[in-house]
């Protein structure tokens, strides 16, 4: 396994007293990742990108549950650049996670950053990415946790494992794209290209030559890592011929569910097993956005390739296609996402902390109407009618030092005007207040958070991603969520537990999780454009009263502002 052989490589073994039989070695992950800039070409297009160590997609990171991770970040591009962790519950690391200006100030080009945490508790696919601007367009990649040495998976061992990762190209540099949308008061422009494994396959011009082959024996079994790295776009995925298995989703093992499709949202990982079950040939693996916006808006269309390929196979014989779901098919999205249960649930039966809180899209008025949004105003995200800007110096930094006048404490639990959220909302609604606004949380809080869908500008289905947990997805819904008979109808026996979320467009959706890690975490609409519009909030989660439970002090090295 190149993965195992890896980590032995730049690892060295740091053996814990054995308390239970299988427990074992933990290992020290070193990484060297080098920031830097290549051109690159893709559908005719070419253009600088930021990468690491000079890869698109990045390295794969290979590691066992409970390793520390030490990767030593040297930022050699002429961005300023952070890289969080994603899905990764950072225990009392906190310093580790890595969104901008709120568990760190940026590494500034020349400069260096170490991030130091462990991998506890998780096991399947997570990733890592930029979190500033747009750059992890480019600089992203998967991290693979294997179970312990000498544990095993609960279903039988694949005789392989395949990375699959689903990106975005622009024929533009994503810089000058996010930084035109922010001079302008716009929205950045959409992509150019969807990717896998870095290429766009035999449907979009200049590539056919390229489109991405993964040989497969016939009978044999593959377990698919399947990460969507997308800007902005949710894929329905399939396979021509074959039946997916998906066993985990977020670095949480499922139930298992079979499907001959998938929906996978920006910032979700999902492990999915499949049998190269057929005599031989070659099969599209396909993906198509699921699109919940309103008819006749405007999206690349273009169905993205790669090839599973049985190894006897020549090249040249002409794929099958699957025939994918229309891109607005919104009761497959919304069969498969109710599909999903935990494997392993402990769903808490109490709850601390109850929100209610609305998600979307907002605009702001700009003087005489000079911005590029609708109306000549500005677009932004909110919620609760609160959109986030980014503050000058980290919000962990602020409250872990107690420097005053970064962020005030008053982030609302309930939506401050009470509306018919998904009908069409009056204009007079329809611009928010501006502000860094935390929620503070006491340690070991249950937290329950009803997201409401709205109806400002458009009803869309947004992906909400919280840092350092994994919640419950109780339920969902459409329309407004209706706080009397709605909990009637919630899971708490087997809901799945994951990181990313997508909201039905105009409905809702229920969460809860438990506070338990003391520090800064950012929740945010994993759509990119609308995560840098302001559809973020913080919450922060004081420490708890145990040595154990406190978060440490920051690294020597942290970046300073
Ligand atoms: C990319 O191409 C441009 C224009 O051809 C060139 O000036 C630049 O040096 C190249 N950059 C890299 C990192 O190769
Ligand atoms: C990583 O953090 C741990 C404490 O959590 C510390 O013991 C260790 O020395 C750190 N490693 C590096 C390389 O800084
Ligand atoms: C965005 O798209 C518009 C319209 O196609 C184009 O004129 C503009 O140059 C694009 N901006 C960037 C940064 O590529
Ligand atoms: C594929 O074709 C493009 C031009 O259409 C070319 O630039 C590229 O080098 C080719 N790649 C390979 C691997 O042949
Ligand atoms: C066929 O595709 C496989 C997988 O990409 C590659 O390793 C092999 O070289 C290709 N063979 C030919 C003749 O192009
Ligand atoms: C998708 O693209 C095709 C052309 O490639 C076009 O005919 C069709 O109308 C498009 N569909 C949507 C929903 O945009
Ligand atoms: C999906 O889009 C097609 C047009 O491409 C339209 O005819 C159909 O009514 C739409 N379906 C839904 C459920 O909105
Ligand atoms: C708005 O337009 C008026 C009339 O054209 C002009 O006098 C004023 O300077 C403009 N204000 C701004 C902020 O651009
Ligand atoms: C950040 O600093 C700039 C320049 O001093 C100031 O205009 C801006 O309001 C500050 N932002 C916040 C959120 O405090
Ligand atoms: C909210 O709006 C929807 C759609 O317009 C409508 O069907 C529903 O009756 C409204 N609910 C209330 C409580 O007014
Ligand atoms: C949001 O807040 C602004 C400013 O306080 C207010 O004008 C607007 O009506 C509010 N909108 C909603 C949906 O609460
Ligand atoms: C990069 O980060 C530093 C430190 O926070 C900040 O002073 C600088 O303005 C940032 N540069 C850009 C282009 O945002």
């Amino acid at each position: 396994m190149a993965g195992l052989s890896s980590v032995l490589k730049f690892g060295f073994l740091v053996c814990l007293i054995l308390v239970s039989p299988w427990s074992v070695c933990a290992s020290i992950v070193h990484r060297k990742f080098t920031i830097g800039t290549q051109n690159v070409t893709k559908v005719c297009s070419t253009q600088m990108v930021v990468t690491v160590n000079g890869r698109l997609p990045g390295p794969t990171i290979t590691v066992h549950e409970g390793d520390n991770l030490v990767i030593e970040v040297e930022n050699n591009a002429p961005y300023n650049v952070t890289l969080h962790w994603h899905g990764v519950r950072q225990l009392k690391s906190c310093w580790a996670d890595g969104p901008a200006y709120v568990t760190q100030c940026p590494i500034t080009p020349g400069n260096k950053f170490t991030y130091n945490f462990s991998v506890t508790g998780q096991e399947g696919t997570l990733w890592w990415h930029a979190h500033i601007t747009y750059l992890r367009a480019t600089v992203h990649g998967a991290l693979i946790i294997l179970p312990r040495p000498g544990k095993t998976y609960p279903f039988p061992k694949p005789d392989a494992e395949i990375p699959i990762i689903l990106g975005e190209w622009w024929n533009a540099n994503v810089e000058d794209v996010i930084a035109e949308a922010v001079r302008t008061g716009g929205v950045p422009n959409d992509s150019d290209a969807y990717t896998i494994n870095g290429q766009p396959g035999d449907f979009f011009p200049c590539s056919a030559n390229e489109t991405t082959r993964i040989l497969v024996e016939r009978g044999k079994t593959y377990l698919l890592r399947i990460v969507n790295c997308a800007m902005l776009h949710s894929y329905f995925f399939k396979i021509a011929n074959h039946l997916m298995t998906v066993v985990a989703v977020d670095a949480e093992y499922t139930k298992p569910y079979k499907t001959d499709v998938l929906l996978t949202n920006p910032g979700n990982t999902m492990d999915v097993l499949i049998t190269a079950g057929q005599q031989s040939g070659l099969f599209y693996i396909a993906t198509r956005v699921y699109n919940s916006l309103p008819l006749g808006t405007d999206f690349l269309n273009t169905t993205t390739t790669a090839i599973l390929q049985y190894k006897e196979c020549s090249n040249t014989s002409v794929p099958v296609l699957p025939i994918l779901p229309a891109f607005n098919d919104t009761a497959t999205a919304t069969k498969f996402s109710s599909n999903l249960r935990s494997l392993n649930p402990s769903v808490p039966n109490t709850v601390d902390v109850e929100m209610l809180i609305t998600e979307g899209l907002a605009l702001v008025s700009c003087p005489n109407n000079s911005c590029a949004g609708i109306n000549g105003d500005r677009a932004v995200g909110a919620f609760n009618n609160i959109s986030y800007v980014q503050p000058n110096i980290s919000i962990l930094e602020a409250y872990y030092f107690g420097i005053d006048g970064v962020y005030t404490t008053d982030f609302p639990d309930n939506p401050p005007t009470v509306y018919n959220y998904t009908a069409t909302v009056p204009l007079s609604l329809w611009e928010p207040e501006l502000g860094v606004k935390v929620k503070v949380l006491k340690f070991n809080s249950v937290v329950q958070i009803v997201f409401q869908n709205t109806g400002i500008i458009t009803i869309q289905n947004h992906p909400i991603h919280l840092h350092g947990h994994n919640f419950y997805v109780l339920g969902q819904g459409f329309g407004n969520y209706n706080g009397k008979t709605d909990p009637a109808k919630l899971n708490l026996v087997d809901p799945p537990f994951v990181n990313t979320r997508g909201v039905p467009a105009g409905g809702w959706a229920v969460i809860r999780f438990t506070a338990d890690n003391p520090g800064a975490w950012l929740m945010h609409c994993h759509f990119e454009s609308h995560s840098e519009l302001g559809l973020d909030m913080v919450f922060v989660t004081k420490d708890g009263p145990r040595n154990s439970d406190k978060l440490p002090a920051p690294p020597f090295d942290l970046p300073k502002c």
